[in-house]
């Protein structure tokens, strides 16, 4: 089979859209071959820089998906922002950069007050992956978040409420 094709098929990045261009001229099998070719080469570069800024987007974090995250996972038990005091949990407020058992509103278990963490990006992730390995015997009783994503945006949430 001869198909029939336009020359801007080579421009195409997805094969539905190049049957559906006008049809121009008969190209040889050997034209469409390579067009084809050149076709899958230009769709795999296109998916590859989607994915590469998709990742992007995700790696900066969604605050507006964090905060969702926040009131549904966490603040049962944290409270966050202007006027949060320490409750069931500990006040969540410049979280980044403080030491472990911080807080002087809270009574911690001897467990995070001898952890001994600065919490960054790297130890939240961790705690929040996985709270008794981090830190055993602490009283934070959360089974933990196994999808970074969710982290991500939980943690650019919490970056909101860095001092500025
Ligand atoms: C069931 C209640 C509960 C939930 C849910 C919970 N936490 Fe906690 N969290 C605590 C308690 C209690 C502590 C203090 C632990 C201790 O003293 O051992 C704590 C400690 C922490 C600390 C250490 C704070 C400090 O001052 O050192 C961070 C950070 C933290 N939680 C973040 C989170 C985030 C983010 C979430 C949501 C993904 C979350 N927690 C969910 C109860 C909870």
């Amino acid at each position: 089979m001869t198909p029939w094709v336009t020359k801007s098929a080579t421009l195409c990045v997805d094969f539905r859209t190049c049957k559906q261009a006008p049809i121009l001229s008969r190209l040889t099998k050997h034209d469409w071959e390579m067009d084809m070719k050149k076709a899958a080469a230009l769709t795999f570069t296109v998916l590859l820089t989607a994915g590469v800024f998709n990742f992007q987007a995700h790696a900066a974090g969604d605050v507006e998906a964090g905060a969702t995250l926040f009131k549904r996972i966490c603040g049962g038990c944290h409270q966050i922002g202007e006027s949060a005091r320490g409750s069931f949990g500990p006040q969540l407020n410049g979280i980044f950069g403080r030491q472990s058992g911080g807080t002087t509103d809270y009574q911690y278990s001897d467990a995070m007050k001898s952890a001994g963490i600065v919490w960054t990006r790297e130890t939240l992730t961790a705690y929040l992956e996985a709270p008794k390995q981090v830190v055993p015997g602490t009283r934070m009783i959360f089974w933990g978040l196994s999808d970074p994503e969710k982290i991500e945006n939980l943690l650019a949430y919490l970056q909101t409420f860095q001092p500025q």
